[in-house]
């Protein structure tokens, strides 16, 4: 049977919240500790695709320290697991060129957060996507970087990626690029990877429970951060929104604010949301708030300390990187020399 390779990004655009946490990096410590000893674990910091969206002077290397810091503050062990930032990999650039002379710009403009992007950017409602070269905020890496992303999997030839469910639809045109691929050079370079979909899919911003919590998203009191002191996280959820039913249920369509507590709580404990409800029945939303800070902290509590301790020693993390990022560039140049055979490069 094929050698596993686990294979997964998160962008250094902030420090990570408890939607990456459990809709991604848990479930990567988690492989990494269950994984049998010949699987390959590589964890990409993806600074390539930050710089989609401007940002001051600065902050990008700050950015990737912290997340860096971060990714070892959950637990990811550099020995174990290759963590690398992903500029330090020139290959990904090259396969994304690659793999772009041969993907479908229609797919591309189908993709949902591409519309939705186009959406917000738009004067007026646009919904069709022919006019995407007319609008000057439009830039064409926010357009193309479904393909980077195709990239950066294909590239360590990836057997399964852990995600949440915003990025299965990523999935999807990573698989569309390697039939692509193996169509137009008559190989069989790559395989289709699968998606793990970590049984926290989609965690939602603490403001407004129909957005998904974002690491984008302006306001810091609509995300829990893995760096957040006790007091911060009892604040922030004292003021979750909920609704002004009192009592304590679960009702993911008509109760979003308290469904998504209860999910949380869930996620954290092991429960589902319909067991906490049970366990919580007659109580009020103060007992459940109560309840959501008290397993946050448990889980986020080591973590913060871990935190704390790393991102102060600048050596070491360089350090970490850049064994990473030789480890990464071995595994990326086995996968170039047959692109290259296949495309006469
Ligand atoms: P963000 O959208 O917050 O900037 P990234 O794009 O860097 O996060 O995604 C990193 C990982 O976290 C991806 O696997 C993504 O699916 C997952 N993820 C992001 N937001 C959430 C969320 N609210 N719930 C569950 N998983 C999420
Ligand atoms: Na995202």
């Amino acid at each position: 049977p094929e050698r596993k390779v686990i294979f997964s990004g998160i962008q250094p655009t902030g420090i990570p919240h408890l939607g990456n946490y459990l809709g991604a990096l848990k479930q990567w410590k988690h492989l990494q500790d269950t994984a049998s000893p010949d699987t390959k674990l590589i964890y990409c910091i993806v600074d390539l695709h930050a710089i989609t969206v401007p940002r001051e002077r600065g902050l990008l290397t700050q950015n990737k320290r912290e997340m860096l810091a971060a990714l070892l503050a959950i637990g990811l062990d550099p020995t174990r697991s290759t963590i690398f930032h992903q500029s330090s990999v020139p290959a990904h650039s090259e396969l994304q060129w690659i793999l772009s002379c041969t993907a479908s710009t229609g797919y591309l403009s189908r993709m949902t957060q591409w519309k939705s992007k186009l959406q917000s950017q738009s004067p007026s409602d646009t919904a069709t996507t022919t006019t995407t070269t007319s609008h000057p905020a439009l830039k064409h890496g926010l357009f193309s970087y479904p393909i980077l992303q195709a990239a950066d999997i294909l590239l360590h030839r990836a057997t399964h990626v852990p995600v949440g469910d915003d990025q299965r639809q990523h999935l999807e045109f990573a698989r569309e690029c390697v039939t692509n691929f193996n169509h137009t050079y008559a190989a069989s370079v790559f395989a289709p990877p699968s998606t793990i979909l970590s049984p926290a899919r989609r965690v939602m911003s603490l403001r407004d429970p129909t957005q998904k919590m974002s690491k984008s998203d302006p306001n810091p009191a609509s995300a829990i951060f893995i760096t957040d002191d006790a007091d911060t996280v009892r604040k922030k959820i004292k003021h979750a929104v909920t609704d002004s039913e009192n009592a304590v249920g679960y009702d993911p369509e008509g109760r979003k604010g308290v469904a998504n507590l209860l999910e949380m709580v869930g996620h954290l404990t092991g429960q589902s949301a319909e067991e906490i409800a049970g366990d919580m029945k007659g109580m009020g939303l103060g007992a459940l708030k109560g309840r959501v800070v008290e397993v946050v902290e448990g889980e986020l509590g080591p973590i913060r300390e871990r935190y704390a301790e790393v991102v102060g020693r600048e050596g070491y993390l360089r350090e970490v990187a850049e064994v990473g990022g030789a480890r990464a560039r071995e595994s990326a140049e086995e996968t170039m020399r047959l692109v290259r055979e296949a495309t006469e490069l």
